[in-house]
């Protein structure tokens, strides 16, 4: 009589047991979930009360004046994803993304729901789905988020290529040019020319200042970057003019479908009047960007100069094809006198 009884003591035991074991691994895995998404919301809420900024204010000045926290608020972006009907699948995703470690660096990001006037925000490049930053080696630990030191931020290239370089959207793509040119080769990557490296307190918890790099990423809005671009170069035979333009841009160049260069030549009388000018587009649009290290050479007639004459040729910016020559930005000059 006692072994069914001991049987089924031993059955209800171990049965409750294995209940007891259950529940508590589900509510501890729950509350570790639960614990990640409060990890996460706490970031973009401490992003909202100016926590990232009290911290981080040299990095947060460089990031706030960057076209990346401008990304949803920029007036031309907004002006252009109006013209697309379906813009929250085909555009809004890069211009105010989901952090990417979260959803997968290299993958097509994911529009955010919240706060998306902050655009390319810090959480977008460094927050992955603990709650945890990621980023190069730090030098300090901090109680408001844990450090994690991720090579992919040494040599972002691959980081960046998540927005800049999407197979589906072409018009967007820097680095694909970048890793067929010889830049890629010389161990460069887009922070070689887009994050100058710096030495500053990475936060107002650090002991010493170590290297980091600027969270300003200079591009076509910057004159310094475009007179780094390219070069020129005039050589005057006989009735003919020849221009060379060698590039210094690590992509192609212009880098952005929606920029114009100029390539303009104009014969001035020794009085200074003008009396012939010529001018070549250089685009995406007109198919002849200029490749990383390319050197061209175009070629003007100028049939009708006289000793004095001065030939001036010029590199010239246009941001947007509304832009007007007033504002086009000087990128290079050579000039060269008749003999
Ligand atoms: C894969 C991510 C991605 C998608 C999708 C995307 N963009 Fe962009 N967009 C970028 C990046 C990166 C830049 C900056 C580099 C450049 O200009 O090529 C940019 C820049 C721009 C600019 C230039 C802004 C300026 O100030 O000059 C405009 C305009 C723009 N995007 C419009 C759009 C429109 C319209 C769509 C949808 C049809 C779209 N984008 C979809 C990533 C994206
Ligand atoms: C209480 C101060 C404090 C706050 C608030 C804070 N940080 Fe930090 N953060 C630090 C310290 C300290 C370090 C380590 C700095 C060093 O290496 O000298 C750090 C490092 C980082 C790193 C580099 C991580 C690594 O491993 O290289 C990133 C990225 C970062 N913080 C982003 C943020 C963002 C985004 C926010 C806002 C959500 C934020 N921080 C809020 C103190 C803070
Ligand atoms: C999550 C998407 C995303 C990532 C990752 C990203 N960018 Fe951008 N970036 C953008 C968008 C969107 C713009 C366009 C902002 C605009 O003009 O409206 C932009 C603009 C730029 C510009 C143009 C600034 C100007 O003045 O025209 C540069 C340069 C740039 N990014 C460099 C980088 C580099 C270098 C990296 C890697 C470290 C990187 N970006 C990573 C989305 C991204
Ligand atoms: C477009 C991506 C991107 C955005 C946006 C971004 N970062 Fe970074 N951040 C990087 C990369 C790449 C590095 C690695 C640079 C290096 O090698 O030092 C980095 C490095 C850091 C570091 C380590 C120290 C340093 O200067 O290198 C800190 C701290 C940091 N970021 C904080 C921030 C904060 C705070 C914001 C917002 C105000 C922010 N980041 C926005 C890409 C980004
Ligand atoms: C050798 C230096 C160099 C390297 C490397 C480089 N860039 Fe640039 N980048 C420039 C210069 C110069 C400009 C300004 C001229 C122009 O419009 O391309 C520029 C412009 C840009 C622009 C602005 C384009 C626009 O329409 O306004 C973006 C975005 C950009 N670069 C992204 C990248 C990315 C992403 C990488 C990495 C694959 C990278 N760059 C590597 C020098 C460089």
């Amino acid at each position: 009589m006692d072994f069914p009884i001991t049987r089924r003591g031993i059955t209800v035991v171990s049965f409750g047991f294995l209940v007891c074991v259950l529940v508590a691994l589900i509510s501890s895995l729950a509350l570790r979930a639960e614990n990640q998404i409060d990890r996460v919301a706490e970031a973009y809420q401490g992003f909202q009360d100016g926590k990232c900024k009290s911290c981080h204010p040299a990095i947060w000045r460089e990031w706030e004046n960057s076209m990346h926290a401008k990304a949803w608020v920029d007036e031309i972006y907004q002006f252009a994803a109006n013209q697309v009907p379906d813009r929250e699948t085909k555009c809004d995703q890069c211009h105010a993304p989901q952090p990417i470690l979260i959803t997968g660096v290299g993958k097509m990001p994911k529009l955010r729901d919240n706060q998306r006037e902050v655009g390319v925000s810090c959480l977008v490049c460094h927050l992955d789905a603990h709650g945890a930053m990621h980023g190069p080696p730090a030098s300090a630990e901090t109680y408001f988020h844990a450090n994690v030191t991720n090579p992919i931020y040494t040599d972002p290239t691959a980081l960046c290529k998540t927005c800049h370089g999407q197979p589906s959207v072409p018009e967007h793509d820097q680095v694909s040019s970048f890793l067929d040119s010889r830049f890629a080769e010389k161990d460069q990557g887009c922070a070689t020319c887009h994050m100058p490296i710096v030495s500053r307190l990475q936060s107002t918890a650090s002991y010493e200042s170590i290297k980091g790099r600027k969270h300003t990423w200079r591009g076509s809005r910057s004159v310094a970057q475009l007179k780094r671009a390219a070069s020129l170069q005039l050589e005057y035979v006989s009735g003919e003019v020849g221009v060379k333009i060698q590039s210094k841009t690590g992509h192609v160049l212009p880098g952005g479908t929606l920029r114009t260069m100029i390539l303009e030549v104009t014969l001035l009388a020794p009085d200074g009047a003008e009396r012939q000018k010529q001018q070549i587009p250089i685009s995406a649009k007109d198919g002849n960007r200029l490749f990383p290290d390319e050197n061209r050479t175009s070629v003007f007639d100028v049939p009708s100069t006289t000793v004095g004459d001065t030939i001036k040729a010029r590199l010239m910016y246009q941001l947007t094809p509304e832009t007007p020559e007033s504002a086009w930005i000087l990128m290079a000059e050579s000039v060269h006198i008749v003999p």
